[in-house]
């Protein structure tokens, strides 16, 4: 039996300030192109619900989305979109860390990290970041499917190593092939439970 997550677009607001109230939250981070919209719809099972861009960088506003049940999910804007100069990618760092420690109804972030190339220095960087600010996160790498089969285990070992956590405890999704999204609705469904 498959755990169902049924996401409707809210609105995109450009701070914190202007996001809707909501009872429970986990937010979807990594840097542009990593899969985070893509990801969301595949939650979803739509390929509607969040903008997959032909164009990295293009999600620059805090994307919510209301889950049937109760609580909220967020699409932040990538990090690291080389096209943006050094001020733009200044102002969304900081915009991205007033979201991260002021959002009260944060429950946690899903920090996606690439499959296939594994954490990047940026990558790495918020992991720091994460850890040192005290919000809690799962490390959600994308793209299964690009990597071999047989390089799988290791790619997952040296991922999980290189972010300072078990191999176990990376949640390992395709959003094109569907693998790994029944643990990861599970987690998101827990995350946003009623305490
Ligand atoms: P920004 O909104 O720019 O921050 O990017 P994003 O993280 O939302 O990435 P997006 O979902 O737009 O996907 C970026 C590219 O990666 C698109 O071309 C997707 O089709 C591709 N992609 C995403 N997930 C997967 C996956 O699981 N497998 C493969 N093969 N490609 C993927
Ligand atoms: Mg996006």
């Amino acid at each position: 039996m498959t755990t169902p997550l049924t996401l409707r677009f809210v609105t995109s607001a450009p701070d914190v300030a202007s996001l809707p109230p909501t009872s429970a939250e986990v937010c979807v981070a990594g840097r542009s192109n990593v899969g985070k919209s893509s990801l969301l719809n595949a939650l979803a099972r739509s390929k509607r619900v969040a903008k997959v861009s032909s164009t990295p960088g293009r999600t620059r506003l805090l994307n919510c989305f209301e889950v049937e049940g109760g609580g909220t999910v967020v699409d932040l804007p990538g990090y690291g979109y080389a096209a943006a100069s050094k001020q733009e990618r200044a102002a969304w760092r900081r915009r991205l860390e007033h979201y991260l420690t002021g959002r009260e109804e944060l429950r946690g972030a899903l920090l996606l990290v690439d499959g296939e190339i594994g954490p990047t220095r940026l990558d790495l960087e918020m992991l720091t970041w994460l850890r040192g600010a005290g919000v809690p996160f799962d490390v959600v790498a994308t793209k299964h499917d690009k990597v071999k089969p047989s390089k799988r285990e290791r790619r997952k070992r040296d991922l999980a190593g290189a972010c300072g956590i078990a191999p176990a405890e990376v949640y390992w999704v395709s959003a094109e092939k569907g693998v790994g999204l029944d643990r990861l609705r599970g987690r998101v469904l827990e995350l946003l439970a009623p305490r």
